[in-house]
This record gives structure tokens, C-alpha cells and sequence, in this order.
């Protein structure tokens, strides 16, 4: 974990902010754009599989698939405070015996990572600057499905994302954000051969999820 970005990863989504998440998917469950994702999933069939969710964060998406009867899931998220909320809630619902986690950066991580039925990255594919390598080492890993959450390339996101990136510089946070084009990121996700399922989007958000094909 020495890039500045990974560094990025524990200054922008500390203890307050996964203790905060996490007070909040116990209260309301988890937040719209997850919800639209696990919702797409489970219409293309994502009951009882087996699950490998990147950048997981608290780990709401393996929480709610769990209880749809996932076998089994795999969370590998760079976030210290994160993963060990992720850890907690998945104790405190009773299947830490079907859960593994790992701390560390992906792409450093992959060639040890198991693939799986299903592989999400939400809201991930823009905490990173290297797109490419992420998706293609993501989407190999992808028996099934993988669904994916990521900004839109409009005007406004256009302006949030370098306004925000000033603040952190400002604020001495390493993490930046990165806007990938929407047509880059298909490409990447279909020379995995993956197609895509189903799309939809929020103001900021694209949600979608491809499948590999029988
Ligand atoms: C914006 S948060 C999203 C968290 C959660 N998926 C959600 O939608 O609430 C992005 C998360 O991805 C993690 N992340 C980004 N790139 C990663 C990588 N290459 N490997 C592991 N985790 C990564 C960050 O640590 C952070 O917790």
C-alpha cells in the first residue's frame, strides 16, 4: 500500500466516515445507487452465487447478497477503516464463516484472488487512474456477472470532479478522483467478454451490469 492513491484511500474514507456509512446502512439500508445495482443483479439471476465485491467499502452489496443466499463472498477493499466495518457487520449478521477480506489495492492483489460468480465495483472504477488494468484484471475474475457503478460523463460531473479534487489537494488529501469516458469503460469491461445486460443511471451515476456469455 504505497501509492499515494491507496494512501488516498485511508485519508478520504476513514474511521468517521465507514463508522458513519455503516450507522446509516444499519438505518436505511444501503444507499440508492447500491440498492439499483443489487436490484439489477438479482433480475439477472444473482441468488446463491458466489460473490468477489472490490472497493466494497462497508461492504453493503455482500450484507444484502448474503441474505439472498450467496454461497460465499470475497470483499478486497483499501480502506483500513472500511474493511474492518465491512468485518464487523458481516460478524454481527452471522456469516463471517462465509466471508473473506482483504486489505490491499486489487491490481497489486489479483493474481491471489479467486474468481467468483459475480464481481461489483461500485462507485470504485473512479477512485482509480488506471482503468484499463482494473477492469481487465476485474472482469476476468467474473464466472457470471459483473456490475458495475460509475460517474456519467456530463457537464456537471465534469465540474464536481476537478472541484473536488482541488479541495483534497487543499486539504492534503492524496486521493483523487478520476472521470473515465463511459465508451473507454465498455470497451475495457467487452474485451473481457462480458456483454452488456442491463443499464440505468442516477444524475451522477451509470449502473450496469454485463454477463459472460454461455
Ligand atoms: C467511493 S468508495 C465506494 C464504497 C462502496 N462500494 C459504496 O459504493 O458505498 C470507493 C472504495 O473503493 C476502494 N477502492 C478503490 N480502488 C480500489 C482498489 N484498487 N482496490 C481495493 N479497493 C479500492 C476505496 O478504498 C473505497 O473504499
Amino acid at each position: 500500500m504505497i501509492c499515494p492513491q491507496c494512501c488516498g484511500f485511508d485519508d478520504l474514507f476513514n474511521e468517521k466516515c465507514a463508522a458513519r456509512e455503516l450507522r446509516r446502512y444499519r438505518k436505511r439500508g444501503p444507499i440508492k445507487t447500491t440498492r439499483l445495482l443489487i436490484d439489477a443483479l438479482r433480475s439477472h439471476g444473482a441468488r446463491g452465487l458466489t460473490l468477489l465485491d472490490i472497493g466494497g467499502g462497508i461492504g453493503a452489496i455482500q450484507h444484502e447478497l448474503i441474505k439472498d443466499g450467496a454461497t460465499r463472498v470475497i470483499s478486497v477493499e483499501g480502506s483500513t477503516a472500511s474493511i474492518s466495518a465491512a468485518r464487523e457487520e458481516a460478524t454481527r449478521q452471522g456469516y463471517a464463516d462465509r466471508a473473506q477480506f482483504y486489505h490491499a489495492d486489487f491490481v497489486d492483489m489479483a493474481d491471489e484472488i479467486e474468481s467468483a460468480d459475480i464481481v461489483t465495483l461500485d462507485r470504485v472504477i473512479c477512485c482509480y487512474p488506471d482503468m484499463q488494468v482494473l477492469i481487465a484484471r476485474s472482469a476476468e475474475k467474473a464466472h457470471r456477472l459483473y456490475g458495475i457503478v460509475y460517474p456519467r460523463y456530463t457537464w456537471l460531473v465534469r465540474i464536481i470532479g476537478p472541484a473536488m479534487n482541488l479541495m483534497h489537494r487543499l486539504r492534503r488529501i492524496a486521493f483523487r478522483f478520476y472521470l473515465h469516458r463511459p465508451d473507454e469503460i465498455d470497451r475495457a469491461v467487452r474485451a473481457a467478454g462480458l456483454r452488456l445486460r442491463s443499464e440505468q443511471h442516477t444524475l451522477i451515476w451509470h449502473i450496469a451490469v454485463y454477463a459472460r456469455d454461455d
